[in-house]
């Protein structure tokens, strides 16, 4: 049986105002095509597994926002973590509670702020990788071509060159910018897409062996059907978890690491900058959503303005131009890496 699960407990910070903690970029319609990505997240599993299959990890505060989203997920199948300790503690959680039911579930864990364009060739990656893990105990990445020495992605050097799947020799978490070159340089490196494909077997192991603090403390928790006094243990245990992402947790460690290079179209939301590559640009390399916006002498911008609201731009170069309730951002494309900082 295959499982999807969705983590979607992020807060987006180099997103702001668009992402703010209260509602982060996950929920949002992104891209203006009518569907958050969230949404485009679920839907991007559409006949790979059924509604009851997939899993969203998510804090207890953006519980609302989840069942409004996704109203075909049952409430059992939205797990919630009391505060954020990132992707390792999340994944242990939701790894133990499909153990406890499904014991021999190959799961797909995704994040569910990408975006892919090629869907139909995603599908065949994951279907494809799904079956490789049926018959291994391997815990599967998707390697996507490094175009750029970018520090916010972890890097994946594959062993081989030949088949589909292929060993991992080497995985590193986002490496500094001199080291994210000679990765560049090599050649036989690939980014991480975030995406991980394994049994559930496996990664329970993996937990056990390099992180044996995450699995006792999950080991304590009373996995039940019963959503309210396993959240009473959850609330009173998860915050013990250290806070640790999943690539530095498990991925960089672990031995039976297998990377699929892949090309369907993918990039991270991760900033201002990746949407304004994401989406279609003018002649002068402007790119906006909004429904009544002019441009006038400008260049290299990206405006994201609220339905409906007028706004006209005169003799504007390579700016971040983005509206969201009360927040106004005008900022330099080029600092867009200080956002964080200016949101506080
Ligand atoms: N439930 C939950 N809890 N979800 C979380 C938490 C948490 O504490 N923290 C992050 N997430 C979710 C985010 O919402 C996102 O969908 C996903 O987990 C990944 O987290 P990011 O914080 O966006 O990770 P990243 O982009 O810095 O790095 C990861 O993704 C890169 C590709 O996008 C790593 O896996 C890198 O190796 C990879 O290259
Ligand atoms: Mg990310």
């Amino acid at each position: 049986i295959n499982h999807v699960v969705i983590m979607a407990g992020g807060i987006g910070s180099r997103f702001w105002p668009m992402s703010t903690t209260e509602h982060p970029k996950q929920f949002i319609d992104v891209l203006g095509c009518g569907r958050t990505l969230l949404q485009l997240t679920v839907e991007r599993f559409e006949g790979i597994v059924p509604a009851e299959n997939i899993w969203v990890v998510t804090s207890k505060r953006y519980k609302s926002l989840v069942q409004a989203q996704l109203p075909t997920i049952s409430e059992s199948h939205i797990l919630l973590e009391p505060c954020m300790r990132n992707t390792a503690p999340c994944i242990a959680y939701v790894s133990w509670k499909i153990k406890k039911n499904y014991p021999n579930a190959n799961v797909v864990v995704t994040p569910s702020d990408h975006i892919v364009t090629d869907v139909s060739e995603f599908k065949r990656v994951i279907i494809a990788s799904l079956d490789f893990v049926t018959r291994s105990e391997a815990i599967v990445t998707l390697g996507m071509k490094v175009l750029r020495p970018e520090t916010g992605y972890g890097y994946i050097a594959a062993a081989s060159e030949e088949g589909e799947i292929r060993r991992v020799k080497a995985f590193k978490e986002k490496p500094d910018l001199e080291t994210a070159k000679k990765y560049l340089q090599a050649g036989n490196y690939y980014w991480n897409a975030g995406l991980f494909i394994w049994n559930v077997k496996t990664i329970e192991m993996a937990f056990r062996f390099y992180q044996p603090k995450i699995a006792e403390i999950f080991d304590k928790i009373e996995i039940s059907m019963d959503t309210i006094s396993e959240q009473m243990d959850v609330d009173k245990i998860f915050p013990s978890c250290p806070s640790i992402s999943i690539d530095y947790a498990i991925m960089e460690k672990a031995d039976d690491i297998y990377v699929f290079p892949a090309d369907f179209g993918w990039s991270d939301l991760g900033t201002w900058g990746s949407l304004h590559n994401m989406l279609s640009q003018d002649s002068d390399n402007n790119a906006c959503v909004g429904s009544n916006l002019s441009l006038i002498e400008s260049k290299g911008c990206i405006i994201h303005m609220p339905e409906n609201k007028k706004v006209v731009i005169q003799g504007l170069n390579g700016y971040i131009v983005a509206e969201k309730d009360n927040t106004l951002l005008i900022c330099r494309l080029e600092d867009e890496q200080r956002i964080k900082e200016f949101s506080k």
